[in-house]
């Protein structure tokens, strides 16, 4: 059987990604195309154990502690959900994954990428996704929609670290991005609609995939 394909979403917090991961493996299950979409950190019960403890944590982290922890369960994750989905044959859509961890414990923590980048190499067994969408847009907007989510119940540990940590990951992404110009889609995350920025997404993943059997009505669109 053929491999399947790993495509990942980053971006800041509220950028919208989960909305867009959403949205493409909706179209792809729509199309017959056997499709996964999970997130990081998470995506097993132990892994999902260490997200609450990465979020909502009750004493204040090490950074040492956290980089371990979200390396552990994306350990984890890859264990138990990503390789056997991409060995079944899947479309495998992660909401997250290392450049995450890259851009938020990495670039905007001032923990030295390098070491995190060897860390999860070790951790995923030196996975990386063939494509990779990055939602930009400007803290203060992402922020909005963070507010929106959270309500009365507040913002968790990371979010609560505010705008400038935000645009700190953001560069931090947009640093990766520019190394990585082949695997990574920049899209413009603000001023668009759901619909309007899920139809570059559609456009792209037909441009990359070719040989992932959709429909011609699907290939259609702006
Ligand atoms: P989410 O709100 O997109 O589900 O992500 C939860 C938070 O975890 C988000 O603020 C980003 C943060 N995070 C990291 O700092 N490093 C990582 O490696 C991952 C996967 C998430």
């Amino acid at each position: 059987m053929k491999q399947g394909v790993f495509i990942t979403f980053e971006g800041i917090d509220g950028s919208g990604k989960s909305t867009q991961a959403q949205m493409l493996a909706a179209r792809l299950t729509a199309e017959g195309v056997p499709t996964l979409i999970t997130r990081e950190p998470g995506g097993t019960v132990l892994a999902e154990k260490i997200r609450d403890l990465l979020l909502f944590a009750e004493e204040d982290l090490a950074p040492e502690t956290e980089v371990l922890l979200y390396a552990a369960a994306r350990a984890q994750h890859v264990h138990k959900v990503i390789r056997p989905g991409l060995a079944r044959g899947a479309v495998v859509i992660c909401e997250r994954f290392t450049d995450s961890s890259l851009a938020y414990q990495g670039f905007a923590s001032g923990n030295d990428p390098e070491l995190i980048l060897k860390m999860n190499t070790f951790a995923t067994g030196g996975l990386v996704p063939n494509l990779t969408f990055l939602l930009d847009l400007k803290p203060d907007q992402g922020w909005c929609r963070v507010q929106e989510r959270s309500g009365s119940e507040g913002t968790d540990r990371i979010e609560a670290k505010g705008l400038i940590f935000q645009e700190k990951v953001r560069q931090g992404y947009l640093q990766l991005a520019a190394a990585e110009a082949g695997r990574f889609c920049l899209l413009n995350g603000s001023d668009r609609t759901k619909e309007e920025i899920h139809q570059q997404i559609w456009t792209l993943f037909l441009e990359k995939f070719p040989f992932i059997p959709v429909g011609n009505e699907g290939k259609g669109g702006s």
